[in-house]
């Protein structure tokens, strides 16, 4: 949907919480991807430098595993769950005041676009946005938050434990950054969509920089859909 629907969905108390921690997310955007790179390491970053779309080969990078964790509609899953299917998947937080919710209208953008071409195909694919703030992201939290998105998109949350696992099966950082009000924080974290295969073996990673087009182009490629 437009930004402008987006925004003028959103209630006040979400567009005081954005002023507030703009300044702080641009901030954490560097951080985060600055040590997300790192975490990848140099061989992969290289990769993904070059664009997602090259025959490089990030499928050969170790990201993905075994989870359990509950979807926002309270009914526990596993990444069984998701057998058979091609997913996207973003990790990121409700509270996130602009990178998050870029990335998932890009995401349910890209998603429009592949069941306008290849209806049958984008059934086959879920996009799955994870909490890395399972405190706050409760079940009610993100049934929320995700319809404001692509339809299809299924939020996950767990326990502090599960989301840790998960996070690092997939080497997400993120880390809690106190704000100045009290009892009030945000999240410095790693921003990267994920294309995983029906085997959950990881098919293409996108960058805050990809396009929708890009990223779309991309993702017909790599499921041979043209
Ligand atoms: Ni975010």
């Amino acid at each position: 949907m437009p930004r402008e629907d987006y925004l003028s969905r959103m209630n006040e108390v979400v567009k005081k919480r954005i002023l507030r921690t703009l300044l702080f997310s641009a901030v954490a955007l560097a951080i985060g991807v600055g040590v997300a790179w790192v975490q990848v390491g140099m061989k992969s970053a290289r990769t993904v430098q070059k664009g997602a779309s090259t025959e490089a080969p990030i499928a050969g990078l170790n990201i993905g595993g075994p989870f359990t964790l509950t979807d926002h509609e309270g009914t526990e899953v596993t990444e069984k769950t998701y057998d058979g299917q091609y997913k996207l998947i973003y990790f990121g937080f409700t509270y996130c005041p602009a990178i998050c919710p870029t990335e998932l209208q890009k995401m349910s953008r890209v998603m429009n676009a592949l069941e306008d071409n290849y209806p049958e195909a984008a059934q086959n694919i879920q996009p799955l946005f994870v909490t890395i703030d399972p405190e706050r992201d409760t079940v009610p939290v993100m049934q929320e938050y995700v319809s404001l998105f692509h339809p299809r998109l299924i939020g996950l949350t767990g326990t502090v434990p599960q989301i840790n696992i998960v996070k690092k099966n997939y080497r997400i950082y993120a880390s809690k950054v106190e704000t100045e009000e009290q009892n009030d924080y945000t999240m410095d974290h790693s921003s990267f969509i994920y294309l995983m295969g029906p085997d959950n073996t990881l098919l293409g990673m996108y960058r805050t920089s990809d396009t929708p087009d890009g990223m779309y182009q991309d993702i017909v490629k790599l499921m041979k859909l043209s």
